[in-house]
């Protein structure tokens, strides 16, 4: 379960989260929409342990965030994955070394073990065959799924997505939505996604909250908060698809 309470962070004047409340049930995945640069990835950053709040609770399976010891903190990191905004892969490892790393760089695991999981991953985000490539030789979508595998590698119970969709056709974005939600729904992972995609929060998402200016404006099932009247999301969200 992931918790933040009246959780509050500036950066110089700009007061990004501002008493920000917000829970992620066990097993469960919440979708985070809101404009850009309204502090997203800030709060992603927080669960992390990356930033650390200026006040308030930052919980991840009952552990208070910002008071673990660096050890600690790398400990509870080996249960998360993170999908960062811009994919992150590294292009002088091949994809197979790519999804490898957190293993080889978290685990004592041997070689053999090592080859099992990187291959299962990759079947599951439908990649099984392009071990050897780099990532400069497939296209944007395979990358982010090699980047959604190397989250999913060490099988960590929460995972973290930032803009899962971003860059990515419609088609390629509805993929990689339900790949996410089915590998969320078999593993039981607490999930967490910042999208700028109303129909990637309707696939991914058990919950949707709108975050605006430093904390959450509305929240519920992702049908009621689209569907919503609210004026404010009806703002940012436009009007309503039918
Ligand atoms: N480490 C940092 N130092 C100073 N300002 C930051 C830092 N990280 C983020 N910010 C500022 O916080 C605001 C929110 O950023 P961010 O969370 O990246 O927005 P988004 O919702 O688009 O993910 C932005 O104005 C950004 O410039
Ligand atoms: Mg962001």
């Amino acid at each position: 379960m992931i918790e933040l309470r009246d959780v509050r962070k500036a950066f110089g004047r700009q007061q990004v989260l501002d008493g920000l409340d917000l829970t992620v049930e066990a097993g469960s995945s919440y979708a985070v929409m809101g404009p850009s640069g309204s502090g997203k990835s800030v709060l992603l950053k927080h669960v992390i342990g990356l930033l650390k709040p200026d006040s308030g609770r930052v919980l991840v399976a009952g552990h208070s965030v910002p008071e673990l010891h660096r050890e600690e903190l790398r400990d509870l990191r080996r249960d998360m994955g993170y999908l960062f905004q811009h994919g992150a892969l590294i292009n002088w490892l091949s994809v197979f070394d790519n999804i490898a790393l957190p293993l080889r760089e978290t685990t004592a695991m041997g070689e053999e073990e090592v080859r099992g999981r990187v291959e299962k991953v990759l079947g599951q985000v439908q990649l099984s065959g392009t071990d050897d490539k780099y990532p400069s030789e497939i296209s944007g979508g395979m990358q982010k799924r090699v980047g959604l595998a190397r989250a999913l590698v060490t099988e960590p119970s929460v995972i973290l997505y930032d803009e899962p969709e971003a860059g990515l056709d419609p088609g390629m974005s509805q993929a990689i939505s339900e790949l996410m939600r089915q590998i969320q729904t078999e593993l039981e992972m607490t999930s967490l996604v910042v999208t700028h995609s109303d129909r990637c929060a309707r696939i991914v998402a058990d919950r949707l909250g709108i975050f605006e200016k430093g904390r959450f404006l509305v929240e519920g099932t992702p049908a009621e908060v689209l569907d919503s009247d609210h004026p404010r999301v009806r703002e940012f969200l436009g009007p309503k698809r039918s």
